[in-house]
């Protein structure tokens, strides 16, 4: 079996500065590759950056910006000497009911979560297929939502956009393989962690009165979770660890839930 290893491997993590990027950034350095940290925090990116080592960076990027994604991959292509790892991990949520909803927010979500990942892929394959400025293949992770795969109250639009990070992956997959990029293209399911987004759902929801509190959402989620607890970030980052090694070679165009069971 091939070991669960990264080693010179070189990636680039968006909405790395904190959270669940944080956590792979973290992760796929720990298994030997190098790594771009790219994230509109400006602050606390460089800082999680520096943390990793030397030989990592970050470059400020806005995934909703087409010409952004083409200087951040470049500037990561120079940084790294290369590039064959992609995760499309920023992306934001803004709970509301339907009967509430408000035109700007839906837009918003949309932008970051659907337009980032899809400029997150185009940019990828321009990079790592054959004549591009890495040019090797390679791999590239997506970042859906357990929200992809159920109903919860709430989070209609945001499930939407991950909904649709689901289908883009498949059609990533198919093209890179017809086309002959080389690319590897998967999506995982995270459940609910108590990020600074998940713990914000909580409260959120509980304040548009679907709970009684953000704690007995929490309890709600857990209930429907065979594990019976919350996802945690390592749980999230060993699962984009292995989709990204070799261990994962011949897994493709999948969506892996990484939910404990809760999106059977
Ligand atoms: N936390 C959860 O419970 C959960 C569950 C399922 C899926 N997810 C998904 O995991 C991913 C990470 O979530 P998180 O919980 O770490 O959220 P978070 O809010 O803690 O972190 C998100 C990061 O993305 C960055 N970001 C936001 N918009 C950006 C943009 N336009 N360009 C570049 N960077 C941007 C932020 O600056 C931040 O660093 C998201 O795609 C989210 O939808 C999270």
């Amino acid at each position: 079996m091939a070991d669960v290893h990264l080693n010179g491997r070189k990636a680039l993590v968006t909405g790395g500065a904190q959270g669940l990027g944080e956590g792979m950034a973290r992760a796929l350095a720990a298994a030997g590759a190098k790594v771009v940290v790219a994230d509109l925090q400006d602050d606390l990116g460089p800082k999680v950056a520096e943390s990793l080592g030397a030989e990592h960076g970050f470059v400020r990027l806005d995934v909703t910006d087409d010409a952004g994604w083409e200087t951040a991959v470049s500037r990561a292509v120079d940084l790294l000497g290369g590039l064959d790892i992609v995760v499309n991990n920023a992306g934001i949520e803004i709970t509301s009911l339907l009967v509430d909803l408000d035109a700007a927010a839906v837009r918003k979500q949309l932008e970051v979560n659907l337009l980032g990942t899809a400029l997150g892929i185009k940019h990828a394959f321009r990079a790592m297929r054959p004549g591009g400025s890495a040019g090797g293949g390679g791999v590239v992770i997506n970042v859906a939502s357990v929200a992809a795969t159920i109903a919860f109250p709430g989070i209609a639009v945001y499930s939407a956009t991950k909904s649709g990070v689901d289908r883009l992956t498949r059609v990533a997959a198919m093209e890179s393989g017809k086309l002959g990029y080389g690319v590897r293209v998967n999506c995982i399911y995270p459940g609910l962690v108590p990020t600074a987004m998940g713990a914000g759902l909580a409260y959120d929801v509980a304040r548009l009165g679907l709970f009684e509190s953000p704690e007995e959402a929490v309890g709600a989620v857990i209930g429907l979770t065979p594990s019976g607890r919350l996802g945690e970030v390592a749980d999230m980052a060993a699962a984009v660890v292995f989709l990204a090694s070799d261990a994962a070679s011949f897994v493709n165009g999948v969506g892996l839930p990484v939910d404990g069971g809760m999106g059977m």
